[in-house]
């Protein structure tokens, strides 16, 4: 694992073990902050305002204001990337925005500075043999509060539920609430139907992805069916092909779910289908040729 050489915090950009936070860091104490994760490809940030969109949305539903514009937030992640690049490779950019620091209460503090951190690292591309031979997922109980639509650092429950399928040899835990699939521990999930994609529509249960916007958009752009619409459990383990999405992982296909194929048992010709698309679209905006 590499450890960041130099990260951004607070307005200066230093050592990683340069960088400490007061313990009473609310990030620290309740939890209480945000954060992104966007890919990095040919030194571009991907689908910037995009994440900077959700940022916004994040803070406001925590009742934080942005600590700084967008321009300003560009200018330190460009930084943080050209800071730790060394090969040209690919990259990915995390960033996190805290309430601050302030003596323990459970209320917003009034009068604090949010404490604001990124670190770029190596973007290990998701495995070629687990694109080809595609991973398994189980189905969990969707523990989770009733905002999974804030990109939150709490964690926790998307912790423990990602442990749970480890420790049952899957790569991710596919969550059902109410009979309902609403997404992965760290991703967003797709069914494929008779040529048909369908994906659980955005609200307070599920993390709006990035990808997954990139996705529907990639497939309504070139004539493949694509709805938003809720799907029970059943559905989803009768499905042709099912796919986790997400900023590092891409769309890898689900192989198997709690032990049984999906499908034919291996990654299905639609994936096929969009993962060139997506490699099409990383291509064209490394060459600058979308934004
Ligand atoms: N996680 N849903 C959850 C709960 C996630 O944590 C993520 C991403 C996604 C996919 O979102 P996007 O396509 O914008 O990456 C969906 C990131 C990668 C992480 O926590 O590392």
């Amino acid at each position: 694992m590499n450890i960041p050489q130099r990260v951004f915090l607070n307005g200066r950009f230093m050592p990683a073990e340069s960088a400490t936070i007061p313990v009473f860091d609310r990030g620290f104490i309740f939890g209480d902050g945000v954060y992104e994760v966007i890919p990095v490809y040919g030194r571009r940030l991907f689908r910037l305002p995009n994440h900077l969109a959700r940022l916004d949305m994040s803070l406001a539903a925590i009742g934080l204001g942005q600590p700084m514009s967008h321009a300003r937030w560009a200018e330190i992640l460009e930084q943080v990337v050209r800071e730790n690049d060394d090969t040209g490779g690919d990259m990915s950019v995390y960033l996190q925005v805290t309430r601050g620091v302030a003596p323990r209460d459970h209320a917003y503090p009034k009068n604090v500075s949010p404490t604001v951190f990124a670190y770029a690292q190596p973007l290990t591309y998701p495995d070629p043999a687990q694109l080809r031979r595609g991973v398994n997922a189980v189905t969990v109980p969707d523990v989770r509060w009733s905002r999974c639509d804030i990109k939150a650092i709490a964690l926790l429950p998307n912790v423990m539920l990602r442990q749970h399928a480890v420790e049952r040899d899957a790569a991710e835990a596919i969550l059902i609430r109410d009979g309902v699939m609403t997404e992965g521990a760290a991703s967003n999930i797709f069914i494929v139907e008779a040529g048909h994609l369908v994906t659980p529509p955005k609200g307070l249960f599920i993390l709006p992805g990035i990808t997954r916007d990139l996705v529907v958009e990639l497939a309504r752009a070139h004539g493949i069916p694509c709805t938003e619409e809720n799907v029970g459990e059943a559905r989803l383990l009768a499905a042709d092909e099912v796919w986790m999405t997400s900023s590092t992982k891409e769309i890898m296909p689900i192989v198997r779910i709690n032990d049984r194929p999906v499908g034919s048992g291996k990654p299905g010709p639609l994936h096929a289908r969009l993962h060139t698309l997506y490699q099409e679209y990383k291509r064209a905006f490394r060459a600058g040729e979308v934004d």
